[in-house]
């Protein structure tokens, strides 16, 4: 009977809304808070969930806050909630979707000792396919650690990580990730144009094979290296567009590109503080 509230109905709430809902989770518990009446009432219809447009008022006494804001507005929609939270007598869990804003920093907004789960999900939520990384402040017990992650789980993969940091590093991998897997397809379809296929067949193709290799390797009990050695023949087809890729730098590329990711991560946590 854990009661959630969630500062923001944009695409990232709907979409953990969507997957609770799916799973059972008693649609009058959820309640949305958004400033636009339009997105509230599609949100309404859709889950049959609560909604309002007064998140002072969601907040008195829910059991937990999640904070689904850009995180541009995020210091602004947390010190307009504190003077209700300072007026509780049992504090709420806060979980933060917001990206590159720490949990110390909301902490420090309230001014108060405040258990906070901050995440690092990611877009292939929307389709129950999300991965996100999770972490706990010190003032979070085992119970609402719980909580966080049945939230998150409902929309895909979940891990934690014991160190703050590391979620600059879980932005790089599966946060900003869908982006990069995007770029190669994209890539793949343009270059498969050139060599005569059309947009929809090099389109499809793609997808499938992404697809494919994805499935196939979760499924599977051998490392991602090895299923590429075993697509790899001595002397074949593949061998020759992997050799292309690692004499390019490929490696160098994405490891370089990561931590141009986790260095804008940082940076923002310092931009929006
Ligand atoms: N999308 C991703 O891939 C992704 C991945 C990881 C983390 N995140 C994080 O998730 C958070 C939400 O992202 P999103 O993609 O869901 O954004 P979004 O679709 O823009 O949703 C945010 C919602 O919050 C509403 N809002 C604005 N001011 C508000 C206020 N004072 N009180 C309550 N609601 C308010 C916005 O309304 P208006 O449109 O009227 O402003 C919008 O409907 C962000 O902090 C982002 O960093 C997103």
């Amino acid at each position: 009977m854990t009661t959630l509230t969630f500062i923001g109905a944009g695409n990232m709430a709907t979409s953990i809304i969507g997957g609770l809902i799916e799973q059972g989770y008693d649609a009058n518990l959820i309640t949305a808070c958004d400033p636009q009446t339009q997105s509230l009432s599609q949100i309404q219809t859709t889950f049959a969930i609560n909604t309002s447009t007064d998140n002072i008022a969601a907040c008195k006494a829910c059991d937990v806050i999640i904070l689904a804001v850009k995180p541009q507005i995020l210091k602004t929609v947390v010190l307009a909630l504190k003077p209700a939270l300072e007026q509780r007598q049992e504090l709420p869990l806060i979980i933060s979707i917001a990206a590159g804003i720490s949990a110390q920093q909301i902490q420090q907004w309230l001014e108060k000792p405040i258990a906070i789960v901050r995440c690092m999900p990611n877009t292939p939520s929307l389709v129950q396919k999300g991965a996100s990384g999770l972490y706990a402040n010190a003032e979070t017990n085992q119970q609402q650690k719980d909580i966080a992650q049945t939230l998150l789980q409902a929309v895909g993969y979940t891990t934690w990580v014991d160190d703050e940091a590391l979620i600059d590093a879980v932005t790089a991998v599966s946060g900003s990730g869908p982006a990069y897997f995007f770029l190669f397809m994209e890539a793949m379809i343009e270059a498969g144009i050139k060599q005569g296929l059309d947009q929809e067949s090099a389109t499809k193709l793609t997808l499938q094979t992404a697809l494919g290799a994805a499935t196939l390797a979760q499924a599977s009990d051998v490392s991602v290296d090895e299923l590429r050695r075993r697509v790899t023949s001595a002397g074949g087809t593949t061998e020759q567009a992997i050799k292309h890729f690692e004499q390019s730098g490929l490696r160098e590329i994405v490891e370089g590109a990561m931590l141009d990711c986790a260095e804008r991560s940082k940076a923002m946590a310092k931009e929006f503080n």
